[in-house]
């Protein structure tokens, strides 16, 4: 068959094909988006995957130089291994959890040794950023020398199974919830779908709490529908109440992102949520090219024990900031003094793509100084909430100084755009510096500790 002169050979038809291909690609990944939604151009994201950014490097080698060595004997999966993965794995690997994979078996185990050989040794694996060398941490992940050192000589032995018989049971969540079964779950009322493509503002969904008295909680998770879509979820009480300094405040209940964001007080301490207060879900959602529909939920677990303190989370942010474009290491500072004596329960820094670091310290009022938390390599896709294991008391006067620092500059492989001056702003695009903290007070209303409503 002759071909008409107009077509071309066969090799440049493929090619043109081709060409056409990738232009259709191309004009697919940069084309305006949706009318409707916010017309800006949002930065690539990796859907689907959290990569979780190493300790600085300065830790690990604090950590590899003054760890102890540790010599263990024969190792086995079964009476050394499991045990380890149970407790300081299966929390994010197992199914339906952030992590990837599952680490529930032996096989599972298994193939993955190479990798967890390696992250064990440099750290990455429990993810935990916080600087070893200021504060104790109670939801410190990290791995004693003992188990990392117990890992390694298990892959080096070549992963010996041992009595399959004394394998202990994977740990039970009850239907995955990480602060145990929750006493009220309040659920988004209908399903919100997040469309294929665009930017969207943050959402905002309210969900009445119809209870009829005081409840006091000791212990919120909030959970995604689809952590697919969902980037973070705050979820507030609605309406502003004078907070502890007398101004008007939203009052914050507690935060989603992938991290470990769940709020866990200590015994006697106790979150307040009024009698016929409404919760307000607010929801940072982020296309992933199809269409897919949320409904998030939060979980509830009643204070048992007579309260006696109220638990408050404040931010403490710094509005103004600019960060020039290109600046590699732009400082910028927040601070709180306390007008009242408090106990401080938690830190939790919240900066976005140009984050590079982030220091709470406290100067007290007799000019004693101290670092409470240093994260020396912010990571945007991992934010913790960093529990003290003993809460500190923080005298009237006591004041907090939080220092960041930003990289607007081309050197950070996550800026979407070093030529940009940045302001605040709720996108990821745009900038936040705010040092949360979670501090408790004596509550003359708690002191009855009445029981929550629906508790036998
Ligand atoms: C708090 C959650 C969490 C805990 C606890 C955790 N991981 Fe992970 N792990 C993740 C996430 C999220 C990823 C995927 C992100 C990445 O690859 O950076 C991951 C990835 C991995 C990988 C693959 C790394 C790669 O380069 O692809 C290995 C191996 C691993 N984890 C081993 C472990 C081991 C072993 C433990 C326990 C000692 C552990 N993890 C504890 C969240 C966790």
């Amino acid at each position: 068959m002759t071909v008409p002169r107009w077509i071309p050979a066969r090799r440049v038809r493929i090619a043109l094909w081709i060409s056409a291909a990738l232009g259709m690609a191309v004009w697919m990944a940069l084309r305006p988006h949706q009318p409707g939604l916010v017309a800006r151009k949002a930065p690539p994201t990796k859907a689907g995957r959290t990569r979780v950014k190493p300790p600085a490097a300065e830790v690990v080698e604090f950590l590899k130089t003054n760890e102890p060595a540790v010599s263990v004997g024969r190792v086995t999966y079964a009476d050394h291994i499991a045990p380890i993965l149970r407790e300081k794995c299966q929390a994010c690997h197992r199914p339906g959890q952030v992590a990837p994979f599952s680490l529930g078996t032996y096989d599972q185990a298994c193939r993955w040794k190479r990798g967890i050989r390696e992250v064990v040794l440099d750290r990455r694996m429990p993810p935990w950023h916080a600087d070893p060398r200021h504060g104790t941490f109670a939801n410190d992940r990290g791995l004693s020398p003992a188990q990392r050192a117990a890992i390694v000589a298990w892959v080096d032995q070549g992963t010996p199974l041992g009595d399959p018989d004394a394998i202990p049971e994977p740990v039970a969540f009850p239907d995955g919830w990480t602060i145990g079964t929750p006493d009220a779950v309040f659920t988004m009322t209908r399903p919100f779908t997040v469309p294929a493509q665009g930017v969207l503002s943050y959402q905002r969904f309210r969900v009445p709490t119809n209870f009829q008295g005081d409840v006091w909680v000791q212990a919120l998770e909030a959970r995604p529908g689809d952590r697919r879509v969902v980037h973070h979820i705050c979820i507030y009480l609605e309406g502003k109440t004078p907070n502890d300094e007398g101004r008007a405040e939203r009052p914050e209940l507690v935060c989603y992102a992938p991290g470990d964001l769940p709020s866990v007080f200590p015994k006697g301490t106790a979150k307040l949520i009024p009698a016929g207060a409404s919760l307000v879900f607010e929801v940072h959602y982020t296309p992933i090219g199809v269409a897919k529909a949320d409904q998030s939920s939060v979980g509830l677990i009643f204070a048992r024990d007579p309260v006696r303190r109220r638990a408050v989370t404040k931010g403490i942010s710094n509005k103004n900031l600019v960060l020039p474009p290109g600046a590699k290491n732009h400082e910028l500072r927040s601070s709180f003094t306390f007008p009242f004596d408090a106990r401080l329960l938690s830190l939790s820094p919240h900066l976005h793509l140009r984050g590079k670091d982030f220091q709470y310290r406290a100067t007290y009022p007799d000019g004693r100084a101290e670092i409470l938390l240093s994260v020396p390599a912010y990571d945007f896709a991992w934010q913790s909430v960093y529990r003290l294991a003993v809460p500190k008391t923080m005298p009237h006067g006591t004041r907090i100084d939080c220092v960041a620092h930003f990289d607007n500059s081309a050197d950070n492989p996550n800026n979407p755009d070093p030529t940009a001056e940045v302001r605040w702003g709720d996108q990821t695009w745009d900038e936040m510096m705010i040092g949360y903290i979670d501090y408790d007070v004596i509550e003359p209303r708690a002191l009855a500790g009445r029981p929550a409503p629906g508790l036998r």
